[in-house]
């Protein structure tokens, strides 16, 4: 399913938006030498392309490394960063993964992510959508309480389904994962993650 990412999913998730000006402003403010892209993608996370530090991409279900990407690593990487950015896929983390992205820090260095303030309504909620190639389809989405999950459809005019879940994770889950957490609340739902060792 991630290889094709970029290719199936709604244009919306990829194209550049206001968390990749604010990843930029802080990445040229901090000049961070390694950067953990984290859920980078088949393509590795576009915004942290030509930031000046070398890029290291954390992504199990990416089997390839892009030619640009510095090294592949994986969850037990041994490597420390100056900064980690998690562009659309903290909610795809684990508990026990978010809990290693600490680790994962050099003193001083720091953690970006967006993510949702709300889970979507229990109920089926559908729109349409548009790939960045013009392909539409339908997305569907709703919170299964009992799961703690967002379950999540896109249904194109053409090809297969895709089927997945991913977690809905609280502010009151974020802060004690992450003492002294900063959020930024935009666009009604959306939140943006900054967390500094
Ligand atoms: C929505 S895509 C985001 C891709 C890219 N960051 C971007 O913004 O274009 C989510 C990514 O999270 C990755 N992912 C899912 N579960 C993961 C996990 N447990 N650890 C690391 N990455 C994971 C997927 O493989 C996928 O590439």
């Amino acid at each position: 399913m991630w290889t094709n990412y970029r290719k199936t999913f709604p244009a919306r998730y990829i194209k550049s938006g206001y968390f990749d000006q604010y990843i930029q402003r802080v990445i040229s403010e901090k000049k961070p030498k390694t950067i953990l892209d984290i859920g980078g993608g088949p393509q590795g996370t576009e915004t942290l392309k030509g930031s000046g530090g070398r890029v290291y991409l954390l992504d199990p279900f990416i089997p390839h490394k892009p030619r640009w990407i510095y090294k592949k690593v994986g969850w037990d990487a041994k490597e420390k960063f100056d900064a980690i950015v998690c562009r659309g896929s903290i909610n795809y983390l684990t508990k026990g993964e978010l809990l290693k992205i600490k680790g994962f820090l050099k003193i001083r260095g720091f953690f970006i992510a967006n993510s949702f303030l709300n889970p979507p309504p229990e109920t089926w909620t559908e729109r349409q959508y548009q790939t960045i190639s013009d392909r539409i389809g339908i997305e569907r989405f709703r919170y299964n309480r009992k799961k703690i999950v967002i379950e999540h459809e896109l249904i194109p005019d053409r090809g297969g389904i895709i089927k997945h879940s991913f977690f809905y994770y609280s502010l009151s889950d974020y802060k004690k994962i992450f003492p002294g957490l900063k959020l930024m609340n935009y666009k009604n739902n959306s939140i943006i993650l900054y967390f500094e060792k």
